[in-house]
């Protein structure tokens, strides 16, 4: 089977071709990095209308690098939410045209279930395993339990991890994104014990029996520090040491965190895997000193770490073309009155959060 994954819900216009012996025939993602980067964030309406302009040729690239025309796919699946609502329209309803046209079904996708399902494309990881997900909207502890089956089991009360690496860099003075920046700079830090002494951060929810997050406090002590420094542009050792503070704390926040879930995941679950897994996902998943301390983390516990290829830990079309092809494997797909919903929890069951508010 040949699936063609489409998606547009934030700012990577992306399309790619996959098979269901886990092959990727293709992968084209276009950032629309450079037309944000002036903004220091993502804008919207210019995400959409970028969608807009380049999905066609995207589209047409993805085919052509797999060497396959729309008569050979056997499936179009595309991010339907949670995301920006006008750039998920783009991609959605090219989706449901070439379904039309093609007379071949279509696949609405949770783009969180395609970063989750990522481990299985990549590694046949098998359920139930646990998954830390963390990025630009979202940072959550959920365990996969099969396909469409998800318990949350912690969600962050105020920003998403990628969110705090993005403000914190935007308030060193760091191009967005701010999280490879961030990583970027932190390596040149010299002296690192002299930067976490220098620039202590707080640990919130740290030590809690929950699995929630909070990244606020994080970011605001950041300020703080940086409101310290000499003002204008601040020196480059300077920025260099407090990335490193900033990102050692954001690598023990989520350990913490998951060392916690790990322990709660052994006991509920260790009965119905060989193979206990944490699987890391979302673009900040692409983070090594995170992935260092997650990696420590699970040998802890005995438990197997998955992270995703580089290639496939930011938002791009294989995730949902593999989302898209697990559920086709099931004989689902979707109707093509199927509506965006730019919030889509992958846990409709779980009890909502205080203070969470949409990032629930
Ligand atoms: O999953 P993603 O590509 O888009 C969303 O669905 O949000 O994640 C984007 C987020 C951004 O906040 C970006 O700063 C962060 O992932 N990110 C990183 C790294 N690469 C991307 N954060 C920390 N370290 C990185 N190397
Ligand atoms: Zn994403």
């Amino acid at each position: 089977m040949i699936v063609l994954g489409i998606e547009t819900s934030c700012d990577e216009t992306a399309a790619a071709i996959v098979t269901d012996t886990r092959e990727i025939r293709s992968n084209v993602v276009l950032s629309q990095l450079q037309q944000h980067a002036v903004y220091g964030g993502v804008v919207p309406e210019i995400a959409a209308r970028e969608h807009l302009k380049h999905i066609d040729k995207v589209i047409q690239a993805a085919l052509s690098d797999a060497n396959v025309t729309f008569d050979d796919l056997d499936g179009v699946a595309a991010t339907c939410g949670p995301g920006l609502i006008g750039g998920v329209m783009v991609g959605m309803m090219s989706a449901k045209t070439i379904a039309t046209i093609k007379d071949i079904p279509f696949i609405g996708v949770n783009h969180l279930e395609g970063h989750i399902l990522t481990a299985r494309l990549t590694d046949h990881t098998a359920f139930p395993y646990l998954v830390l997900l963390v990025s630009g909207g979202h940072t959550q502890i959920l365990v996969a339990e099969g396909l469409g089956r998800y318990k949350r089991w912690g969600t962050t009360l105020d920003d998403a991890a990628g969110e705090c690496f993005d403000k914190s860099a935007k308030l060193m003075g760091l191009p967005y994104p701010g999280g490879p920046n961030i990583e970027k700079i932190a390596a040149q830090c010299t002296d690192t014990k002299a930067a976490i002494e220098r620039f202590p951060l707080p640990s919130p929810m740290n030590g809690r029996k929950n699995c929630d997050f909070s990244f606020s406090g994080l970011k605001t002590a950041v300020r703080v520090h940086v409101d310290k420094l000499p003002a204008g542009d601040l020196e480059k050792d300077d920025v260099a040491q407090l990335s490193y503070a900033m990102q050692s704390k954001m690598a023990e926040i989520l350990a913490d965190r998951c060392g916690g879930a790990m322990a709660r995941f052994l006991k509920e679950y260790g009965d119905q895997t060989d193979t206990p897994t944490l699987v890391v996902c979302g673009g900040v998943a692409a983070n090594r000193a995170i992935a260092g301390a997650l990696t420590s983390l699970a040998a802890h516990y005995d438990m197997t770490l998955n992270t995703p290829p580089l290639s496939l830990s930011g938002d791009n079309g294989a995730m949902i073309a593999w989302a898209g092809l697990e559920r086709l494997n099931q004989g689902q797909s979707d109707a093509l009155d199927f509506k965006a919903q730019p919030r889509w929890p992958l846990d409709p069951n779980a009890a909502p959060r205080h203070g969470a508010g949409v990032k629930a």
